[in-house]
């Protein structure tokens, strides 16, 4: 047991879509406090650093292409083992493998388009709140 924070993205497809308010609302539903919340649009550094873990990937230009293409929805989000529970509930990273009841599974099928980001462990937790949120968290 253990009450953490984790940080996650509505991506440019979620905000484009109108979905975020759903998105915001699921978490909201099962239990998470909003500790942040931010409409911004991501600059190609900040794109560069958040996803620092891919820059060797074949896929980096076009992530950062697609994470920098429109407004983000930044959630900081509370509550017991949210880093892993916030992963469940987004579910598998290509949509197509996602579970129905997921985000993924219900919203999405492209790779590419995936509609949400959560941190995936304690440091990367820590370390995207501190890019998405430098002033602190209420
Ligand atoms: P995210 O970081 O966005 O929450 O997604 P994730 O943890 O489920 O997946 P991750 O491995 O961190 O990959 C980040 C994003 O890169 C795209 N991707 N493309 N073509 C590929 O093989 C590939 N692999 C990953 C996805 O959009 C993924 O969300
Ligand atoms: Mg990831």
């Amino acid at each position: 047991m253990a009450n953490e924070r984790t940080l996650v993205l509505v991506k440019p497809d979620g905000v484009r879509r109108g979905i975020s308010g759903e998105i915001v609302a699921r978490f909201e539903q099962r239990g998470f406090k909003l500790r942040g919340a931010r409409l911004l649009k991501i600059s190609r550094a900040t794109a560069q650093k958040h996803y620092g873990e891919h820059k060797e990937r074949p896929f980096f230009g076009e992530l950062v292409d697609f994470i920098t293409s429109g407004p983000v929805l930044a959630l900081a989000l509370e509550g017991e083992s949210a880093i892993a529970a916030v992963r469940t509930m987004m579910g598998a990273t290509n949509p197509v493998n996602a579970v129905p009841g997921t985000i993924r599974g219900d919203y999405a099928l492209l790779m590419g388009e995936n509609i949400v980001h959560g941190s995936d462990s304690k440091e990367s937790a820590k370390r995207e709140l501190a890019l998405f949120f430098p002033d602190g968290l209420v």
